[in-house]
């Protein structure tokens, strides 16, 4: 028997409005999700976490069934790129079940980009994996080639396993680019080194300026170098050349003639990319951040939860975007030491 025509209708608006593009209200199309699927890590870099943490409880986080549900209502939506970040994404148990569960969208053509930040402690046992479900580009953080200063900014990491992880991520055919967050008396005199180190492997680098994220040990001041300073001195050492390539993210790149690789700068402090935010974050717990830098949120574990069918979350989903803002305001000087919002990178996911 036919359905009724109201049935139709209705059915046809649900499916519309389900698959219709997220536009925020400044007309900025949300095509990139970053989900953190844990807070937890094996890491306590000190720019990052404070040493003693409390994490979540386990009975707060999203399955990883419902991260799934999450991430393929956004890309129904029109989300073009996924990243897969933390906390450390892969020190959550099974985590490669979501990889591999999120494949099906590689496969049908509606998502282009599967991808993962990671610290690269886990990454020599997970590269073939990643690899195989789709992932071709990841990130790994690396802030200093240096074991001693590694296990300092790290608070008991081991730089070797990180070195084996981006070994075996290469070894796999994944391209990796590497994020280093500028650390001034730290790491900055092994910046030029790095970006020679990583364009040698054939690897990007990406400048990261430290954010006003959480409250750590560390005055931020005393951490924070600007890139600006780091570019100026970059130049007197090498000719770098803007370039028009931007993989959806706030980096800006420039292409280093003498290397031939890419010099990525995020520069959120000295450079604002708000206008051209296409991104929302979602936490581990289903909390739907519209900018990195705003207090603003979305709860969207209720709706998940409360029924089987995707409407609820959708809706939610829709009037979140709706309130995105126009950017956020960081600030870093003596005036300003606190966090400008208080919850760590870990939560909201880097
Ligand atoms: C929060 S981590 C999560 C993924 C993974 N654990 C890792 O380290 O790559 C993502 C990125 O955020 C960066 N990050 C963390 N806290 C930061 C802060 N306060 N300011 C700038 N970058 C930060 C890290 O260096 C890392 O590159
Ligand atoms: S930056 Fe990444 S590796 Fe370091 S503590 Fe934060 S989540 Fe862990």
């Amino acid at each position: 028997m036919n359905a009724p025509f109201a049935t139709v209708l209705r059915n046809a608006s649900e499916s519309i409005s389900d698959h219709a593009p997220l536009i925020d209200p400044f007309g900025r199309e949300i095509s990139y999700v970053r989900v953190s699927v844990t807070d937890r890590c094996d890491f306590r870099c000190v720019y990052c976490m404070s040493e003693d943490m409390n994490f979540l409880p386990k009975q707060d986080l999203l399955s990883l069934e419902e991260l799934d549900r999450l991430c393929s209502a956004f890309v129904a939506r029109g989300t073009r790129k996924l990243r897969i970040t933390g906390g450390e994404p892969l020190v959550r148990r099974n985590i490669m079940s979501l990889f591999r569960s999120l494949a099906r969208h590689l496969d049908s053509g509606a998502l282009n980009e599967l991808t993962v930040t990671t610290n690269g402690s886990q990454l020599a046992r997970h590269a073939n994996e990643l690899a195989s479900c789709g992932v071709r580009r990841i990130n790994v953080s690396l802030d200093t080639r240096d074991p001693d200063k590694f296990r300092a900014v790290t608070r008991w990491g081991d730089l070797n396993q990180v070195l084996a992880g981006i070994d075996a991520a290469q070894a796999a055919g994944l391209a990796v680019k590497i994020n280093m967050v500028a650390l001034k008396g730290v790491n900055d005199d092994e910046i030029l080194p790095m970006l020679r180190w990583a364009h040698g492997r054939g690897m990007d680098l990406t400048l990261i300026e430290v954010m006003p994220l959480g409250a750590i040990e560390t005055e931020r001041t005393s951490q924070y170098l600007p890139l600006t300073e780091v570019e100026a001195a970059l130049r007197q050492e090498l000719t770098m050349r803007p370039l028009t390539y931007s993989t959806g993210g706030p980096a800006r790149y420039l292409e280093v003639i003498e290397t031939g690789g890419r010099l990525g700068l995020i520069t959120p402090l000295t450079h604002n990319f708000c206008e051209s935010c296409n991104r929302v974050r979602v936490t581990c717990t289903g909390t739907l951040y519209m900018c990195l830098g705003q207090e603003d949120a979305a709860d969207l574990r209720t709706p998940l939860r409360a029924s089987a069918s995707d409407a609820l979350l959708n809706e939610a989903i829709v009037a979140a975007i709706a309130r995105k803002p126009k950017g956020h305001d960081f600030i870093i000087d003596r005036e300003h030491d606190t966090p400008a919002v208080p919850r760590h990178m870990s939560v909201t996911g880097g």
